[in-house]
């Protein structure tokens, strides 16, 4: 079931993508967004599977589509029943300006899989399966760095830690320097940088610093299936966001520490994404005359089974692509 479900599920993020990549450049996030929203659901109704979105685009009332609690999926009585994170484009900003590492990516698992995070933010300290296990969040950055350069059995400035540019970060990005370490600081896409780190050749060892709590959840099924870690602590805005948690079930203690276990705690979790730009991890669309050429990540955790899918589209049969390597 869930080698099917990957396949299928690459498809998704795969036409996502092509729809959204057409709005590179053009300066406008939200129609890049809306475009790989819908190219999302139209697909996903193609899958033998009754799906519901847990994390997605917002409440039904805010979101036209994909939102919490949406059904999705062919929808037989006899299809799979499972649950799906969303993030139809990460790095609505980057398409929108034409920068680097937007993907579009979701992750699905059985009932109860993915954590049900609310729409806040989570501190995040994320890591590749070399060094999972030696770091820990409740500990200084600068520990953490240490940690992270001596489990990679490198000196310390000879590692990168990727970090939102945001003012929130200034203490941080202030100390991690102190360590000598590299930064790498990124305007948007923590998502995907979490994922880099766990990929080696990405040159990206390390993510720290506060994001998206649903793209933490994404992140962690991800990671699951690479060996890799996330630790995470919630970080509400606003009362109302602690207690919109709180209603969803959640701890709402700051001081909690969320596993990719507690994130992601699903068995037969797929993950898939599909480039949108180019990046550290994945290829961009790239259109040609009649089609275009798709770079994913598609993985089981249970099957242990992690694929690069190099795509070509054809979109009209009259004037073929060359097919090249
Ligand atoms: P979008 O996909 O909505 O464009 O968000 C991108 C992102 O940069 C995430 O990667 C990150 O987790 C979050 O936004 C950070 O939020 P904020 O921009 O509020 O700091």
């Amino acid at each position: 079931m869930e080698k099917q479900l990957a396949l299928d599920m690459v498809r998704v993020t795969e036409e996502a993508a092509l729809a959204s990549a057409r709005h590179m450049g053009r300066g406008q996030r939200d129609e890049a967004d809306q475009a790989a929203t819908e190219a999302m659901r139209r697909t996903m109704d193609e899958v033998e599977m009754r799906g519901t979105i847990v994390i997605g685009e917002g409440e039904r009332d805010e979101a036209p589509m994909l939102w919490i609690g949406e059904p999705v999926g062919r929808g037989r009585p006899d299809d799979v029943v499972i649950d799906i994170a969303v993030d139809p484009l990460e790095g609505t900003n980057l398409v929108a300006h034409g920068q680097a590492n937007s993907i579009t990516v979701l992750a699905a698992s059985e009932q109860g899989g993915l954590l049900h995070a609310p729409d806040t933010y989570l501190d995040k300290l994320c890591v590749g399966p070399t060094v999972a296990g030696h770091v820990d969040i409740r500990q200084t950055p600068t520990d953490n760095v240490r940690a992270i350069a001596s489990a990679l059995r490198r000196d310390v400035r000879d590692i990168t830690i990727v970090i939102l540019e945001r003012p929130r970060h200034e203490a941080l990005i202030t100390e991690v320097r102190s360590t000598g370490a590299r930064i790498k600081l990124i305007t948007d896409g923590d998502l995907s940088a979490a994922i880099s780190c766990a990929v080696s050749g990405t040159g990206v060892h390390g993510v720290m610093g506060i994001g998206g709590a649903p793209e933490g959840v994404i992140t962690a099924a991800a990671l699951k299936c690479l060996g890799g870690e996330i630790q995470a602590r919630f970080r509400f805005r606003s009362d109302a966001e602690r207690e919109r948690a709180a209603r969803m079930g959640v701890p709402t203690d700051e001081d909690h520490v969320f596993s990719t276990e507690d994130l992601a705690p699903g068995e037969d979790l797929v993950f898939a994404a599909t480039g949108v730009t180019r990046g550290d991890l994945l290829e961009g669309v790239r259109f040609f005359g009649g089609g275009a050429r798709t770079h994913s990540l598609v993985m089981a955790y249970r099957s242990k089974e992690v694929r690069f899918l190099d795509t070509v589209h054809m979109f009209d049969r009259t004037k073929p692509p060359a097919v090249r390597l």
